[in-house]
C-alpha cells in the first residue's frame, strides 16, 4: 500500500545542518520513497540555504498561516528536492523568523521567539497541504520543534478537509530538548486553554511542546532501540519519564541508517585515497595527510584517536576534560573537532597548545574535515552521557576506525564489545561516565594497538562489514505508520 507522508523537521541534510536530526530528515525520506510512499518534506527556508544553488522554485500564492492570538501571518514557499531523487521539499520563507544567522541561537543564546518561529513551522506544516493540496496519511514530526502538531491534530484540524485524517507520528531524536516555554505560549498555538493541562502540553505551569507531542501522537519512536528503554528512567527522561511510560505500549525504537552514498571510503570524494576491506592502503594515506594538514607527526605507528562532536555535556566532554591530562600521557595522538560550550574550546584548544605533538583541535564546523577524520584516525572516542543513536560511531566502523564508546543508546545497539578470548567485537566498550573509565578503556585500546594487532585487523574487518542500511530502517519505518493509521482509526 502507498502511503502519502509528510515530514516536517527543522532541519535537513544538505539545505540546514546542526547534528545528526539533519541527516536523519536528509536521508529517510529517500529510502521511503524508494519504498514506493508519496512523501514530501517540509522546513523552514533559512537565509542561508541558497536558493539558485539549491534550484528552489516560488510557489504560485501566499501560504496564509493562522498564529492564533498573533493573527494570520504570511510566508512564500520555495519548492526543491532532495538531490539526486523526487522527493519534493517545501521552504517556508519568513524573514521575520528565519532570514537570520543559526538555527535556534546565537551565541549559544537561544533565540527568544523560538515558540514562534517553531510553531510557525508546525501549522504552516498543516496549512501547507491545503496550498499544494495534499491529504497525507502520515505526519512524522521530529523533536520539539514540529511536536506541535500532533496536538493540533487533535485540536483545531481534527475535521481539517486536507489533515484531518492524517495520523501522527512523533520522532525523538534527543529528549533533552523540549521547547519549554512561558504559559502564553498556548494562545500562539491557539488551541485553547482547556488544553493546557498536565495531561497534555502543560508541565511545571510552562508550555513543554514535546510533551504535548508524546500525549497527542498516535505513534512515538526514538532513534535506538537502547534509548527508546532508557527514557522511562529518571537518568535519561528529562522529568518526562511518566509520561513515557504511559505511552509505553506506543513508543518504539528505530536505529538510524548510514548515507553509505555519503560515508564510504570507497568512494568518499573529501579523502586523499580510497580504500576498502580488501585493500587498506589508502587507510595509511589517508592517516599521514590527516597527521598533515592539522600538523602533527607523521607517524604511522601511533595510534591516532578522532573525536567529532558538538562540544556540550550530552557528549561527555566534561569527563573528557578530566581524563585528558592522563590520556596525554599515552603514546597516543588526539585530534579533535567540534564546537560548542566556550569553556571547552579554550580547555581543549589551551591542550592542544601545551602538547602540539600530540593533540590539535578545531573549533569550528568542517564536514570534509569530519570525514578526513573519519578515515584518517585508528580509533574514534564518543563517551556520551546519553546518545540517542549517534552516527559518527556507525560510520567509523565503515571506515575502519575502531569505535571506543560508552554503552548507553545507540551506541550499546550499534557497537559490539571487543571479546579478546574470541578476537570477536566491533570496538571498545565501557559503562560508567567517569575519567576513569574513559582513560581505561582508551588504554585497553591503545594496549591492543601495540601488542595485539592481529586483533585490531580483526576488528577492523568486523567493523567494515557491519551495515545500517536506511532500506533496512525505512522499511520498519513504514511498519510504524501502519500502526499509526491503526491506532488513528481504532
Ligand atoms: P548529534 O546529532 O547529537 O550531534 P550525531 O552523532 O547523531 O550527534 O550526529 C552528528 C553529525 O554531525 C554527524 O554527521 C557528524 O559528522 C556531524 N558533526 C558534528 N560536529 C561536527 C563538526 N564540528 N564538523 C563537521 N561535522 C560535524
Ligand atoms: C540527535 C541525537 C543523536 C542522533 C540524532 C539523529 O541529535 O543526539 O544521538 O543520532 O539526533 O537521530
Amino acid at each position: 500500500m502507498s502511503l502519502s507522508i509528510l515530514f516536517s523537521a527543522s532541519e535537513a541534510v544538505p539545505f540546514a545542518k546542526s547534528g545528526g536530526l539533519a541527516d536523519v530528515v536528509g536521508s529517510l525520506p529517500r529510502y521511503l520513497r524508494s519504498l514506493g510512499h508519496d512523501v514530501r518534506l517540509v522546513m523552514p527556508r533559512y537565509y542561508r540555504i541558497d536558493k539558485e544553488k539549491y534550484g528552489l522554485r516560488l510557489l504560485p500564492g501566499v501560504l496564509v498561516v493562522p498564529m492564533g492570538i498573533l493573527g494570520d501571518e504570511y510566508c512564500a514557499v520555495y519548492e526543491g528536492v532532495l538531490p539526486d531523487c523526487d522527493v519534493p521539499v517545501y521552504f517556508l520563507e519568513h524573514d521575520g523568523y528565519y532570514g537570520r544567522d543559526g538555527l535556534y541561537d546565537e551565541a549559544n543564546i537561544e533565540f527568544p521567539d523560538n515558540d514562534r518561529r517553531f510553531i510557525f513551522l508546525s501549522k504552516g506544516s498543516l496549512e501547507l497541504c491545503k496550498m499544494i493540496g495534499f491529504h497525507p496519511d502520515i505526519i512524522n514530526s521530529n523533536d520539539w520543534h514540529t511536536a506541535a502538531i500532533p496536538l493540533l491534530l487533535n485540536s483545531i484540524y481534527r475535521n481539517d478537509p486536507y489533515v484531518g485524517t492524517a495520523a501522527s507520528v512523533l520522532t525523538i531524536h534527543n529528549m533533552q530538548y523540549q521547547g519549554i516555554f512561558p504559559p502564553e505560549t498556548i494562545e500562539i498555538l491557539g488551541v485553547g486553554w482547556e488544553y493546557f493541562t498536565f495531561l497534555g502540553i502543560e508541565k511545571d505551569d510552562r508550555v513543554n511542546l514535546l510533551k504535548g507531542g508524546i500525549y497527542n501522537a498516535n505513534i512515538l519512536n526514538t532513534v535506538s532501540e537502547g534509548y527508546a528503554a532508557e527514557i522511562g528512567t529518571a537518568e535519561y527522561g528529562w522529568g518526562l519519564e511518566n509520561v513515557l511510560r504511559e505511552r509505553s505500549a506506543d513508543l518504539f525504537g528505530i536505529l538510524n541508517g548510514v548515507d553509505y552514498t555519503e560515508w564510504s571510503p570507497e568512494t568518499d570524494r573529501h579523502l586523499a585515497a580510497n580504500y576498502s576491506a580488501e585493500d587498506m592502503l589508502g587507510k595509511m594515506v589517508c592517516k599521514k595527510e590527516l597527521q598533515r594538514e592539522l600538523g602533527l607527526p607523521e607517524d604511522d605507528t601511533v595510534p591516532l584517536i578522532g573525536v567529532i562532536s558538538r562540544m556540550v555535556k550530552q557528549k561527555g566532554i566534561d569527563f573528557l576534560a578530566e581524563a585528558l591530562p592522563q590520556l596525554l600521557k599515552l603514546d597516543i595522538q588526539l585530534i579533535m573537532l567540534g564546537e560548542g560550550e566556550p569553556w571547552a574550546h579554550f580547555y581543549f584548544g589551551g591542550m592542544a597548545a601545551e602538547n602540539p605533538t600530540k593533540m590539535r583541535v578545531k573549533v569550528g564546523y568542517d564536514n570534509g574535515l569530519a570525514h578526513r577524520i573519519e578515515a584518517g584516525a585508528d580509533f574514534f572516542l564518543m563517551p556520551s552521557a546519553f546518545e540517542p543513536c549517534g552516527l559518527n560511531q556507525m560510520y567509523s566502523m565503515r571506515y575502519g576506525t575502531l569505535p571506543i564508546v560508552r554503552a548507553t543508546g545507540g551506541l550499546d545497539d550499534s557497537v559490539e564489545n571487543y571479546n579478546e578470548a574470541e578476537m570477536t567485537g566491533t570496538g571498545f566498550k565501557f559503562r560508567d561516565l567517569t575519567a576513569g573509565a574513559i582513560f581505561d578503556t582508551v588504554g585497553w585500546a591503545v594496549y591492543t594497538w601495540y601488542n595485539r594487532r592481529a586483533a585490531i585487523e580483526k576488528l577492523r574487518t568486523n567493523a567494515m562489514q557491519m551495515s545500517f542500511t536506511w532500506e533496512s530502517a525505512a522499511r520498519k519505518y513504514e511498519h510504524l505508520y501502519m500502526m499509526a493509521i491503526s491506532r488513528f482509526q481504532g
